[in-house]
């Protein structure tokens, strides 16, 4: 089958993202039988550590934005850190991902370049991916040069104007030019959107898909949005409007996934947690639609209430070791074999 969107028609897709029962059922099944082919159907895991809630943007939708004065702020110290790595080292996990807010200020960059060359050091074989948001060109570089193997950036949306009204303080160009940099400096790079954005349209979804397609990324994680009531973008006919759309933000993300399957192919996808807000098992029904990769967190209990990024983020009164259990134990009940042991990259960035 041919790579690309020529094989539905745009009408077809923004049809399809709406699909449910027994045509979604189709949808999925098609999605099954590219990833099979594609990627198989293991599921890759990565320990992600979400290890700084501080940030110095101010994106409308964020639970953890700058002038959220409700937040208590955390930066884990190396000794967490390397704690962390060595959980997920036993875990088996094979990649761990370092998460945090937008902070662009030396003394983070050289805390992060350290991090990075000590899991080269000691962790050789694991896979390194940093999710820090926007940096300059020469300090991608320094990282990846540092060990870092993968990076993940969601443009959020690729409508310029919906953009704009979500980050007042964010440039698109800027973040796209980090994206093609990234690609150029040779990292594994992911992108992502949020599905269900306020003043978002089925148009834009589509455009999202060939924006992917276009700039051929090599993985992708995406999630559907939640509302947070500490951030500007939530006003009461917001709220009422997710709650009342919420089964169909759940469906169209899923119909998503599978679009992106069947049209992106050998990509990495990954499960966003935030499907769990929707549904206990959001996530394993994202692996059904074509996802191959699962985040499980690894941040330390004590920090989990301080990375809201959204209301009602499942797994805050966990640890590391229960998160490792139920997903491992979800993923096989899913019906899907949990590899262990290995870096998992990208396929589609291999060839
Ligand atoms: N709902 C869902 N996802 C969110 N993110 C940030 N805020 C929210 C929200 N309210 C996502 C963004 C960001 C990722 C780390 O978390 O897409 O890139």
């Amino acid at each position: 089958m041919e790579r690309g969107i020529c094989i539905f028609k745009i009408m077809d897709i923004k049809k399809l993202l709406t699909v449910d029962g027994g045509e979604q059922e189709d949808l999925f099944g098609l999605a099954n039988k590219v990833r099979k082919e594609e990627v198989g159907e293991n599921i890759y895991f990565r320990g992600i550590i979400e290890f700084a809630n501080f940030c110095e943007k101010d994106c409308v939708y964020c639970g953890i934005r700058k002038s959220n004065e409700n937040v208590e702020r955390f930066w884990m110290g190396e000794e967490e850190i390397i704690e962390c790595l060595r959980f997920i080292h036993n875990a088996g996990y094979g990649s761990v991902v370092l998460q945090s807010g937008e902070l662009q200020n030396d003394k983070f960059k050289n805390f992060l370049l350290d991090v990075v060359g000590y899991i080269q050091k000691i962790y050789p074989d694991m896979g390194v991916t940093v999710s820090c948001g926007e940096f300059e060109y020469d300090y991608y570089k320094k990282l990846r040069e540092a060990g870092a193997h993968r990076y993940l950036l969601r443009i959020e949306t690729s409508s310029r104007s919906l953009f704009k009204k979500l980050h007042p303080d964010g440039d698109f160009e800027t973040r796209y030019k980090c994206l093609l940099g990234l690609k150029e400096l040779g990292y594994q790079v992911g992108t992502g959107i949020m599905t269900g954005l306020p003043g978002q349209t089925d148009e834009d979804l589509v455009e999202d898909l060939k924006f992917f397609l276009e700039n051929d990324f090599d993985m992708y994680g995406l999630g559907p949005y939640v509302v947070h009531e500490d951030t500007p973008l939530v006003t009461e006919n917001v709220k009422l409007e997710w709650e009342k759309n919420r089964s169909e933000i759940f469906n169209k993300t899923l119909n998503f996934i599978a679009l992106m399957r069947i049209i992106l192919k050998d990509v990495n996808i990954a499960a966003g947690t935030a499907l769990d807000v929707f549904d206990p098992l959001g996530r394993m029904k994202a692996l059904k639609a074509g996802a191959n990769v699962v985040m499980p967190s690894v941040t330390p209990r004590m920090y989990r209430d301080k990375y809201l990024l959204y209301q009602n983020k499942p797994c805050i009164d966990e640890d590391a070791e229960k998160c490792k259990d139920c997903m491992y134990n979800k993923v096989s009940a899913a019906g899907f074999k949990p590899m262990l042991g290995v870096r998992g990259d990208s396929l589609h960035f291999k060839s």
